[in-house]
């Protein structure tokens, strides 16, 4: 088999959700709503997620159209839980993605209006009235994004986060929260991905496990980057989760096994591509890689 260039192959794809981002971001919205929301979405960001739904539509041959689509929702989900994590009533941060935080350049109030606008703007975007993408494909997408968002994902882990400060939870209830917070929306945009095809159900239960190891283990790492990376490395404050007193994978497991866990999920993540019996999953594998290999 070839080599797989993950770089060219996302540099591409890269461009076409910026374009998108570009021209469906806080277009005329009004008295300074837009150039917030531009503000938390644009010049910036991994974009793990939206590779990831663009990653799985095609490894299950899925609608373009849909995926693109697919792919900038997840991110407008993921950019507004970014702009609310940091506000001060949650963890208070004034720097992400390498910039002020949006309350800190548009206050409060226009920090939580950008949050509020982008998470709907993401089910708009699901359901156009004229881009080829079948009606019950629109329902499936907004049913997974919604699930992945809500009190049964991130914004539940986020709660559970909250409650967590000066808490010593045990592994299960860490793993609980991680998965949640995190790894909802992670899984979600390869479910979502999945979705922009047709799968048999065991093809989509395999890309359900892989998308929950990825989704673990990026909150795994992102702990460890916590402790062990610099701000600017980052793009967001360093060392955080020990001043808030957040219970993380360092400090229940320490680094060295929180490292071995991250690997374990790789590991798990791989095996259930190879499960999945999907012809080209590549793209999907390297991903798995960037998640635990990553530097910020
Ligand atoms: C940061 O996510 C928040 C977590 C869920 C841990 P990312 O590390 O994907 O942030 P961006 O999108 O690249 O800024
Ligand atoms: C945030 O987790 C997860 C979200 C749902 C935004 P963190 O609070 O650890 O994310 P960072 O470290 O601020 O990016
Ligand atoms: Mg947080
Ligand atoms: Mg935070
Ligand atoms: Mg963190």
């Amino acid at each position: 088999m070839t080599t797989f260039d993950l770089r060219a192959w996302s540099g591409e794809r890269l461009e076409r959700v910026e374009r998108a981002l570009e021209n469906w971001v806080g277009v005329e919205a009004p008295a300074g709503l837009g150039e917030a929301m531009r503000y938390a979405v644009l010049d910036g960001g991994k974009r793990l997620r939206p590779l990831l739904v663009l990653a799985a539509s095609e490894a299950v041959g899925g609608n373009g159209q849909a995926a693109v689509r697919a792919a900038c929702a997840v991110e407008l989900i993921h950019a507004y839980s970014l702009v609310h994590d940091d506000m001060p009533c949650m963890d208070n941060d004034v720097l992400r993605r390498g910039k002020p935080t949006v309350h800190v350049k548009y206050g409060e109030a226009g920090a939580l209006l950008a949050g509020d606008a982008l998470q709907a703007l993401a089910f708009e975007l699901l359901t156009p009235a004229d881009d080829g993408v079948p009606e019950a494909m629109q329902a499936r997408l907004c049913r997974l994004l919604a699930h992945a968002a809500g009190s049964a994902g991130m914004a539940g882990g986020q709660a559970i986060d909250l409650a967590s400060v000066g808490v010593k939870l045990t592994e299960d209830q860490l793993r609980q929260m991680h998965r949640l917070k995190t790894g909802a929306l992670l899984q979600g945009s390869v479910l979502m991905g999945a979705a922009c095809g047709e799968v048999s159900a065991a093809e989509y239960a395999a890309l359900g496990d892989y998308g929950a190891a990825i989704g673990l283990a990026f909150q795994v790492v992102d702990d460890i980057l916590d402790v062990t990376a610099d701000s600017a490395t980052l793009g967001k404050t360093a060392g955080k989760d020990a001043e808030q007193d957040k219970p993380t994978y360092v400090s229940i497991l320490g680094l060295e096994r929180s490292r071995a866990y991250a690997q374990a999920l790789y590991d798990q993540a791989l095996a259930a591509l190879d499960a999945s019996g999907l012809p080209d999953t590549r793209a999907l594998r390297a991903l798995a890689g960037m998640v635990v290999d990553r530097v910020n």
